[in-house]
Parts: C-alpha cells; structure tokens; sequence
C-alpha cells in the first residue's frame, strides 16, 4: 500500500453555498496532500462538485448506486449516470443503507459489481452493531457480508475499497481502538488474500467517528488504509487535519 484515502461522506448535508464554501476551504488548506481525498456527496450535487473540484488532488463520488443498469426504477440513479459526472466512487452497503432500506448483504455485492462494471470503484462499507459485537460475532458478521461481495465481484475484488466500520461507533463519538480496529482490518485483509493475489492493493478504510484527534494513531495501524469520514468531513479545518495525519 503506497498512499492512504481519506474519504468524506457527506451523507445527508450540504447546499449549493454550504457546499461551495466548505470545498473552496478544503482545497485552499490542502498543501500537497500524501493520500488520495474523495468526498462522496448527495446525487444532486456531484455536477457541482464535478465543477468545483476539477483539476484538483479531490476526487468525488456517490453514496449510493442501483443495482440496475437504467429502467423503471424510479429514484434511482446508475453507475452509468455516476459516471457522466465523472464519480471515481460510489460508497455501497453503507450500515445507514443497509438498516433504513433494508439492503441484504446480496444487493450491496450486486451495487458493487454494477459500480465496477462502469469503472466507479465501490467503497464497500462493513460492520458490525453493539449487540453483535457484544455477543462476540464481529468477525463472523464482517466476513459475511464481505464474502457476498467476493462471491459476486470474483477477481475484480482488488478493485474495491474496503470500509470497516462498526455500527456503534458510527456518529457516537465512540471510536474503535486503533487495536480493536487493527484487529478487524487484519481479518479483512487476511479474507482479500484468499481472494486475490494483491490484497495489498485493496484499501481497507475505518469509519466512525475517526476525527482530528484520533486520525494518526489508527492512520498507523499497518492494515488501516485511510478513513472513511462522516460528521468531520463537514468542517474544512477537521477533514483537512486528518488528511495532514497521513503524511
Ligand atoms: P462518522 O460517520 O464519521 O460521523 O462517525 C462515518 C460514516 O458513517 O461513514
């Protein structure tokens, strides 16, 4: 693994303006950054991003993807369209997408394969909630829902991102341990290896409330590839701390 990705994930936030703002911040703070940087945006606004980030180190990307390639599949949008705006990623199987519309770990592999099929890379979000990690199924849990995207995607799968995040640290403010993190990003990885020849060239990021402050002692785990970032990719100075932390 040469160079760490941190990925913002917006979720539901932003505007035009808010938008603007925040980005024309990001990139006049960001010196010559030492990983890569994507910030994954609600649809309506990737054409806006497409504007304000070109020719910049920033790529972008969706939160989401169909599972369908174009049809009657009203509300959705296709890897193809994610592609029209120049999308790198698309974040899939996110735990807010799978628990609020129900997405099986099936759908979330099938997002993935579409994602790839059009040349979006699919951030493929794993992880376990408090009740299963307290019953002691953590790597059980992830190393299902990361085989259903093994099984569809074959030996495409050095062509993922990989996010670890654990439910119950997801906008809590309760972190995994850099241990406790390392420990599920081993298991991954180890997963990858059976599955391809270069499990190295797959990054494996932690989510959930990775900040500022607890950026550098995860970003140095040997299996940590980078973060995938929710409440402090919304402020310039935060997300741009954590990208200094990769240095
Ligand atoms: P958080 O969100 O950083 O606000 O915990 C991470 C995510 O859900 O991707």
């Amino acid at each position: 693994m040469t160079r760490k990705l941190i990925a913002g994930n917006w979720k539901m936030n932003g505007g035009l303006a808010a938008n603007e703002s925040l980005v024309k911040a990001m990139l006049e703070g960001l010196a010559s950054p030492a990983c890569g940087i994507a910030l994954c945006a609600p649809a309506p606004y990737l054409a806006q991003l497409q504007a304000l980030l070109k020719g910049s180190p920033i790529d972008w990307g969706s939160q989401d993807v169909s599972a369908h390639e174009q049809g009657a599949y009203t509300g959705e949008v296709s890897a193809a369209m994610l592609r029209d705006f120049g999308c790198r990623y698309a974040i899939v199987g996110h735990s807010e997408r799978r628990q609020y519309h129900g997405e099986t770990d099936e759908l979330v592999a099938a997002k993935a394969q579409r994602a790839l099929a059009l040349g979006v890379t699919p951030i493929v979000c794993v992880g376990e909630t408090l009740q299963q990690r307290e019953a002691g199924e953590t790597e059980q849990v992830v190393k299902r829902q990361l085989a259903a995207v093994i099984h569809t995607v074959g030996h495409c799968i050095s062509e993922i991102v990989v996010a670890y995040e654990p439910v119950w640290a997801i906008g809590t403010g309760k972190t995994a341990t850099p241990e406790q993190a390392q420990q599920v990003h081993a298991v991954l990885r180890a997963q990858l290896a059976a599955a391809t020849t270069n499990p190295k060239r797959v990054h494996i990021l932690y989510g959930g409330s990775m900040n500022a402050a607890n950026a550098a002692s995860l970003l140095a785990q040997p299996d940590i590839d980078g973060g995938l970032i929710g409440g402090a990719s919304l402020k310039a100075p935060d997300f741009l701390q954590i990208i200094a932390a990769c240095a």
